[in-house]
């Protein structure tokens, strides 16, 4: 156990899978006291027995965080919980494929609730919390596909670029009130979410797509290959942690160099 974030209250939203459970395990392994935010209750009560187990305090709260009444009740709670809040990560995301003609209003309305309005809801309550305990660290997860063009993603594509912009605008509101506010800009990582989705739409075994992801590695990133979703939490470490104290407004690519390959 380290104590890079002891003392502190951090929320994790999406935290029952992927790279928000990877946060969760690693803050709380560094003495945070972590409250997940996810609609997943399986998986988040799943977590958190498993973290709670190695001693660590750590929470959930069942909310979708596309419903502002949702996410105000979830940041109430965490507050009530431990009695202040530090720290808030925003992970959760959704994924929605297809061409800008072929989408709908109900899929924009989805992911737009999901990537983008979440992200507000969760900072709308959480700013007022950091600002009475003296300031905080928010980070915002978006992605290299908010800034290097695909095929097939716009819709996604487009959220994760509005966060960006809404966490530069947010660093500017709230340096005075001492809460930093940065994103990550992750490139490809081997979450279940993709294992998973592959596995079903082939008929092969979980642990057979993830041995063949692992050998296909990722060849349009300078690294060759996916991240791990703990690669991608140790950045979120530091933003969160004191040591990044004069870091805010910032975007961190965690690509494994796919921003280094722009013109
Ligand atoms: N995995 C990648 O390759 C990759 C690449 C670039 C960016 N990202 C970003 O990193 C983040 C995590 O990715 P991941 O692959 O670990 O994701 P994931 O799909 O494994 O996990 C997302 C979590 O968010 C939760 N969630 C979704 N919508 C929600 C809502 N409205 N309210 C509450 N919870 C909700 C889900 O239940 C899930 O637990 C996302 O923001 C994603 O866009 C991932």
């Amino acid at each position: 156990m380290g104590s890079r974030l002891q003392g502190k209250v951090a929320i994790v939203t999406g935290g029952a899978g992927g790279i928000g459970e990877a946060t969760v395990r690693l803050f709380a392994g560094e003495g945070a006291q972590v409250m997940i935010f996810d609609k997943d209750e399986a998986a988040s009560r799943q977590v958190v027995d498993s973290v709670a187990s190695t001693g660590a305090t750590v929470d959930y709260t069942i909310a979708s965080l596309d419903v502002e009444s949702e996410a105000e009740k979830a940041v109430t709670r965490t507050v009530e919980r431990f009695g202040k809040l530090d720290v808030l990560i925003n992970v959760a995301a959704v994924r929605v494929r297809g061409t800008v003609p072929d989408s709908t209003s109900e899929q924009w309305d989805f992911i737009w609730g999901a990537n983008v309005l979440a992200v507000s809801h969760c900072c709308k309550f959480a700013i007022p919390e950091m600002k009475k305990n003296g300031g905080g660290s928010i980070v915002t997860v978006s992605s290299a596909n908010a800034t290097v063009g695909r095929p097939g993603m716009g819709l996604y594509d487009a959220t994760k670029a509005a966060v960006l912009a809404m966490t530069r605008s947010m660093a500017c509101d709230h340096a005075q009130d001492n809460i930093r506010v940065n994103a990550t800009s992750p490139g490809p990582t081997l979450t279940n979410y993709h294992i998973k989705r592959r596995a079903q739409s082939t008929g092969k075994s979980v642990e057979d797509v993830e041995a063949e992801m692992r050998a296909e590695g990722a060849p349009h990133t300078l690294l060759g290959r996916q991240a791990e979703p703990l690669e991608q939490a140790y950045p979120l470490l530091w933003l969160a942690s004191d040591e990044s104290s004069y870091v805010t407004g910032a975007d961190f690519a965690i690509d494994g160099g796919i921003s280094g390959l722009r013109d």
